[in-house]
């Protein structure tokens, strides 16, 4: 944990005003002190869009050791999750900054505009069917009949995951997500790490079948870098395990999320209806206004100042990605829908040498999703009375359910 520094605000993001409405609480504090500290995760929270575009471009910061789940752990729980903690420091974004370019070297020659070309039919297909499972019942819940199974379907064929294994990866991947939480749950990361040493040896047996025949898939390709040299199997294996999980969870909340921005904005829902061609940038949109990626961490390495306050090394930082995307010095009328704002330059997918490798793929997901539900459900509605929206430590939501009519 940082010290509390002694002329930042300090903030409580327990209270009921926080948890009610972020949104509003997150313009508070922007005004307030754009610079904050909230004592309960004991880091610094960044809300101005100029300051997170400058952290998240700085070097002095890194996103190393992000496991702070694991700080409130005794020395012997810690050892115990060794393993966890070894396998999380091999994953790009995770890593120092020179294995940091060998992997996304490697990467970025898998993801590429021609392979996200290359998926939308598949998309599509996907969506497709996922709708026609449920096209005789008139009513879904989107986050477990469309909104999670069809990122999880994508990123696992890239992988080279056999269809039937999916709902394995998927118990995995959701096991996985505890990595990115506050909170030092025990009995959850010892399932976590179970989880991955489970799929690791999962992607073991695949592997070696691909090393047999090769494939175009990501694991192939892994498989033949580690033959060239370039990765280490320890490396391989836990980078599958992180693309797996970011390839989907993340989307996921993309379509849910934007579905329910959608019902808040009928005008706009009727618009795309009437000019499907509109939806790449009604996708900007919701990955403006309610982003799935609501704030990234940060570690300072050398002291460096943000806002006019100097912070030390060793600080952890919040770096609200949700605030600085409705930040009025940016965007004005920020918590307007606005699908002729352009390409705007929110930070949903942040910025810098981290910058998100699957932005493409998620945006054509969407795009694909979206333009497919539309004209499939013509008559699509909310069955709820309040979006099912629970925290997401520090300050952000995620949907946990979401039921529709149509
Ligand atoms: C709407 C969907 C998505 C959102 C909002 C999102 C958000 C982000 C953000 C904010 C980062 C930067 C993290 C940081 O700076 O600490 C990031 C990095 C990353 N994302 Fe995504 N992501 C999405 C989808 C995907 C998909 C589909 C994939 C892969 C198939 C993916 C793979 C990655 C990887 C590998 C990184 C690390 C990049 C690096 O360190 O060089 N993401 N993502």
């Amino acid at each position: 944990m940082s010290e509390k520094p002694a002329t930042v605000r300090e903030y409580d993001v327990t209270t009921p005003e926080v948890l009610a409405d972020p949104t509003a609480w997150l313009h508070r504090v922007r005004e307030e002190s754009p610079v904050a500290w909230l004592p309960r995760f004991g880091g610094y929270l960044l809300t101005r869009h100029a300051d997170v575009v400058s952290v998240l471009q700085d070097t002095r910061l890194d996103t190393a050791n992000m496991m702070r789940a694991m700080e409130a752990l005794t020395p012997e729980q810690r050892e115990e999750l060794t393993p966890l903690r070894e396998a999380v420091t091999l994953w790009v974004g995770h890593t120092n900054p020179t294995d940091h370019r060998r992997f996304q070297l490697l990467l970025k020659k898998y993801f590429t505009p021609r392979m996200v070309d290359r998926l939308r039919p598949r998309v599509r297909e996907i969506t497709h069917d996922l709708l026609d499972a449920v096209a005789g019942k008139g009513s879904m819940e989107v986050i477990r009949d469309l909104a999670y199974p069809l990122p999880a379907n994508v990123i696992a064929e890239m992988l080279g995951m056999p269809v039937a294994d999916r709902e394995r990866l998927q118990a995995w991947s959701r096991d996985v997500l505890i990595v990115f939480g506050q909170s030092g749950d025990l009995a959850a990361l010892r399932r976590c790490q179970d989880s991955m040493m489970e799929f690791h040896d999962y992607l073991r047996g695949l592997a070696a079948q691909r090393r047999a025949e090769p494939r175009e898939d990501v694991l192939s390709m892994f498989v033949a870098a580690q033959a060239d040299g370039i990765v280490t199997e320890d490396e391989a294996l836990a980078n599958c395990v992180l693309l797996l999980f970011a390839g989907h969870e993340t989307t996921a909340n993309l379509i849910a999320n934007g579905l329910v921005l959608l019902f808040q904005n009928p005008d706009v829902l009727a618009a795309l209806r009437a000019d499907p061609e509109q939806m790449p940038m009604a996708v900007e949109e919701m990955l403006r206004l309610d982003g799935p990626a609501g704030a990234i961490q940060r570690k300072v390495v050398e002291p460096v100042e943000v806002g006019g306050h100097l912070l030390p090394a060793g600080a952890h930082v919040f770096v609200s990605l949700a605030a600085a995307n409705r930040d009025p010095a940016v965007f004005p009328d920020p918590d307007r829908f606005d699908v002729s704002r352009g390409r705007s330059r929110h930070m949903a997918f942040g910025t810098g040498t981290y910058y998100c490798l699957g932005a493409s793929l998620a945006r054509m997901e969407a795009d694909e999703c979206f333009r497919i539900l539309l004209d499939r459900m013509p008559a699509l509605r909310p069955a709820y009375d309040r979006p099912d929206f629970v925290p997401a430590p520090p300050v952000s939501h995620r949907l946990a359910s979401l039921e529709v009519l149509f």
